[in-house]
């Protein structure tokens, strides 16, 4: 009785272990619907509407295309890492290099979608409306 009762406890413990690991893991992945952008942690007034952002239409790209995380000027982010949020460092104005939030999407985003339309590849959209959802 005893001895089963420490094999149940280290089989919990051994579980716990697994999913604890899973779940740090699968923070780490791309997120497989889509994700509402909308900041208002630094937009404090809106102009425009909240922008879906789907990753899974995006599986082409390489994550680092997207996310990056700068040491000394160097970009060090690798798949797997922990991913912040973009206004973590991205604020309402610009910092030296850093750009400030809005442009950080916009380079980001309308950049590709436009090089892609140019050279008569699938894209996304390109037009304010098309990725701006109607204010509420
Ligand atoms: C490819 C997608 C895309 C297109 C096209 C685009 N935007 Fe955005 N824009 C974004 C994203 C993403 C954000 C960040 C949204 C947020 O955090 O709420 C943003 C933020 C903004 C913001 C700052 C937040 C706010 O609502 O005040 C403004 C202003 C804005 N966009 C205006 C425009 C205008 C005007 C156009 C057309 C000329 C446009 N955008 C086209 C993706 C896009
Ligand atoms: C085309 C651009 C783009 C690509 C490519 C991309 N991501 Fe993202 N990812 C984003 C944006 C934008 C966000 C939202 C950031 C924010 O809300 O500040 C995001 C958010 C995330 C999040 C956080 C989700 C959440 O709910 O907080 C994770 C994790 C993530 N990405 C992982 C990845 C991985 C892994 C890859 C490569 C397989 C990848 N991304 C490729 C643009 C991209
Ligand atoms: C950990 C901090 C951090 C996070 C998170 C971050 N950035 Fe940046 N970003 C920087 C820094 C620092 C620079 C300036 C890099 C340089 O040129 O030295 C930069 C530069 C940029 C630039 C201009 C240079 C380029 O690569 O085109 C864009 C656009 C940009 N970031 C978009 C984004 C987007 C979109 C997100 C969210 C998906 C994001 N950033 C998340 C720190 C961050
Ligand atoms: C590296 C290039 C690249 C970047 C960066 C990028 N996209 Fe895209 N995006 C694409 C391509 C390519 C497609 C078309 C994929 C397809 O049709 O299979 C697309 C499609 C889309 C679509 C349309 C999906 C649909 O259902 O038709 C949306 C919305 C979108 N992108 C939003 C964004 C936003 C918001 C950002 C910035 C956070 C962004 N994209 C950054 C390349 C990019």
């Amino acid at each position: 009785m005893h001895n089963r009762g420490k094999l149940a406890f280290c089989l919990l413990i051994g579980l716990s272990a697994i999913l604890a690991a899973g779940f740090a893991f699968a923070a780490t992945k791309a997120p497989e619907g889509d994700i509402t952008i909308h900041s208002g942690e630094v937009f404090k007034e809106f102009k425009q509407g909240p922008v879906v952002f789907p990753h899974p239409k995006h599986k082409a790209a390489k994550c680092t295309d997207c996310h990056h995380e700068f040491k000394d000027g160097k970009d060090v982010w690798q798949e797997g890492q922990e991913v912040k949020k973009c206004f973590a460092c991205h604020k309402l104005e610009a910092d030296g290099k850093m750009v400030k939030l809005e442009k950080a999407y916009h380079d980001k985003c309308q950049n590709c979608h436009k090089k892609l339309k140019n050279e008569n590849k699938p894209t996304g959209p390109v037009t304010c409306a098309k990725c701006h959802q109607k204010k509420k």
